[in-house]
């Protein structure tokens, strides 16, 4: 009771004279009217440092005891990345997220959640079964358009789907990815047709230069993307593809890592540079719009892998280019930071449900936890091997 009074007093006070107590400005939030993207989005704004991120680096460095350890591991808390709705309840990180946006900079989302999600691997299977194409529109999707449809002084960056149509293209053999092929096609065309919104800008994946690289996977990987774009209704707010998300690929490494091995010689897309160059072309062959994000989180150091597919916690990496627009590729929008490094690819728990094997292969960093869950120690370890250093 003593306070509601003291606030009415405050406020007669206020209105009467000149206006004496100030509220402290609010940190900004979007721009003062609705945004509308064209062009590469990332020229005019920054990736945006989420706060789901930075809470998890925070935390990360308060258990660092390293004093110069720790000042670094902070300074990851201020690299823009993107954040990833990997489920329905996730949804629920968008709104928080969207609180200190300011008007130069765009917020980075993955659309992670397709029924049959991860149809070729089994660490990050999603919550949808095949089958389940109605709940993810209603009830993951449309969801989504409602937000962004309901924050237009704010840009966003959207990676559609990492690893989806990348899989129908090279994994068609196997049973999972079959049933899951129609749900991933209709479900893709429907984010890309509800999604296109002037205040959005996505990228549509498209694995990386060792996935849809090979000679023979080129035409195939860009015909069933532009498909996908196509049956959306040919959007405007698509610019291209994303590519290496969560990856380890060098932007430019002369010979390539895998480049002198037997069957090298059937795959010109050596390094991201010239997957860029080769799928870019096979894009516009295709009639899809080609210009590319490429995420450099995890890949400042090469020569780890065993082989070129293996792509779980892998062991001596480091965190990469920080996010730019400068990229002296005119193909290329942005390096990016889309896999949040420090969480995990997969869990190493060979009785865990969604054990993969390729997280116990020897170049995989162990012990792992569960996909997209924190692992401190892989943290630190990026840390260590960052180029450039932090
Ligand atoms: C996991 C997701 C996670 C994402 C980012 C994926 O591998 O399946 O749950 O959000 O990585 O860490």
């Amino acid at each position: 009771m003593k306070y509601i009074l003291g606030a009415v007093a405050a406020f007669a006070t206020a209105s009467l004279a000149a206006p004496a107590l100030e509220v402290a400005p609010r940190q900004a939030s979007g721009c003062a009217s609705p945004v509308t993207l064209t062009g590469n989005p990332f020229a005019s704004k920054t990736l945006h440092p989420n706060n789901f991120y930075r809470a998890e680096v925070t935390a990360a460095a308060a258990a660092i005891s390293d004093a110069s350890l720790k000042a670094s591991a902070l300074k990851v808390a201020n690299v823009g990345s993107f954040l990833w709705i990997d489920t329905i309840a996730n949804i629920a990180r968008i709104e928080p997220a969207l609180k200190d946006v300011p008007c130069n900079n765009i917020l980075g989302l993955v659309i992670y959640d397709l029924p049959g999600r991860d149809c070729a691997a089994k660490a990050s299977n999603g919550e949808l079964p095949v089958g389940s194409i109605n709940r993810y529109k209603t009830e993951y999707i449309d969801p989504i358009v409602k937000l962004i449809k309901a924050h237009p002084n704010t840009a966003f960056a959207l990676v559609i789907e990492p690893d989806s149509l990348p899989n129908l293209v090279t994994n068609a053999n196997l049973a999972t990815c079959q049933s899951s092929a129609s749900g991933y096609r209709e479900g893709v065309a429907y984010a890309l047709k509800n999604l296109n919104l002037p205040n959005v800008i996505m990228y549509l994946d498209a694995g990386h230069g060792g996935w849809l690289g090979w000679d023979a996977n080129l035409t195939p990987g860009a015909q069933e993307l532009a498909s996908a774009w196509k049956n959306a209704g040919s959007p405007a707010q698509l610019r291209g593809v994303s590519s290496n998300v969560a990856g380890w690929n060098a932007w430019i490494k002369t010979p390539g890592e895998f480049e002198n091995t037997p069957d090298g010689k059937y795959n010109k897309a050596q390094d991201e540079k010239r997957y860029v160059q080769y799928f870019g072309a096979a894009l516009a062959a295709a009639g899809m719009p080609n210009k590319f994000i490429v995420d450099t989180g995890r890949n400042a150091v090469q020569g780890l892998r065993l082989e070129w597919g293996d792509w779980c916690n892998v062991n001596g990496a480091g965190f990469g280019v920080r996010p730019t627009s400068n990229t002296g590729d005119a193909g290329v929008d942005a390096f990016v930071w889309v896999k949040p490094g420090g969480e995990s690819d997969g869990t190493s728990d060979t009785s865990a449900v969604r054990y993969d094997s390729f997280c116990g292969k020897n170049d995989a960093y162990k012990p792992a936890p569960e996909a997209g869950t924190w692992n401190q120690a892989y943290f630190e370890m990026l840390l260590r091997n960052a180029k450039p250093a932090f």
